[in-house]
């Protein structure tokens, strides 16, 4: 049976330094330690979110024109906005890729890092934790970072929306197309809070 005590941390990280540039393998260390705050805020599991954090971007510098063709081996479908951005696709063959290639069997962690690119709706916290590290990890910077760390710490699905609403903004300023598990994302968070409202 998959066990998290039994995974050897040390050679996931030569596996995962083998797969990135020196700039993200220092990004995905800043996710995993993130992530583990995160969950401590939120109740979540501190080891998963570690491990889901730490390999988030386990394929993100796998050959985009390639990306398809290697879902399809793992049996996953891709939508038509999908295939025309095929570098979202990285989350979706990470979370394949981890699962074949470090044994680890975990749906949270599959999840998480199957959805970090788009996010979806109905989102369980460790997918919601993996989404929101990988924008406010110590080494991002941008405009507003710093309200969207604050925020994250205080209400994970505001910051959530805050970060799908740039994410939109950014795609429809540039003439993109909007991934539907993004807007789920959105729609789901907003239905909800409102009726807690
Ligand atoms: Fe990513
Ligand atoms: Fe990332």
């Amino acid at each position: 049976m998959f066990c998290l005590e039994n995974l050897d941390i040390e050679n996931i990280k030569t596996e995962l330094r083998k797969n990135l540039s020196e700039k993200r393998y220092a990004h995905s260390l800043g996710v995993a330690d993130e992530a583990v705050k995160l969950a401590e805020r939120y109740g979540a599991d501190t080891e998963k979110a570690y491990v889901a954090g730490l390999l988030h971007d386990y394929m993100k510098e796998f050959p985009p024109e390639k990306m398809v063709e290697e879902l399809k081996r793992y049996g996953v479908s891709v939508n038509e906005v999908a295939k025309s951005a095929p570098k979202t696709l990285h989350g979706a063959l990470g979370a394949c890729a981890v699962r074949e290639r470090f044994k680890i069997d975990d749906d949270e962690i599959y999840d998480a890092i199957f959805f970090h690119t788009t996010g979806k709706a109905n989102m369980n916290i460790l997918t919601k934790i993996i989404y929101i590290a990988d924008y406010i990890e110590p080494n991002r910077s941008f405009d507003g970072v710093e309200r969207l760390r604050k925020l994250a710490y205080e209400d994970i699905d505001k910051a959530i929306v805050l970060g799908i609403d740039e994410t939109i903004l950014d795609l429809v300023e540039r003439g993109l197309a909007v991934e539907p598990n993004t807007i789920n994302a959105r729609n789901y968070i907003l239905l909800n809070s409102q009726r807690n409202n």
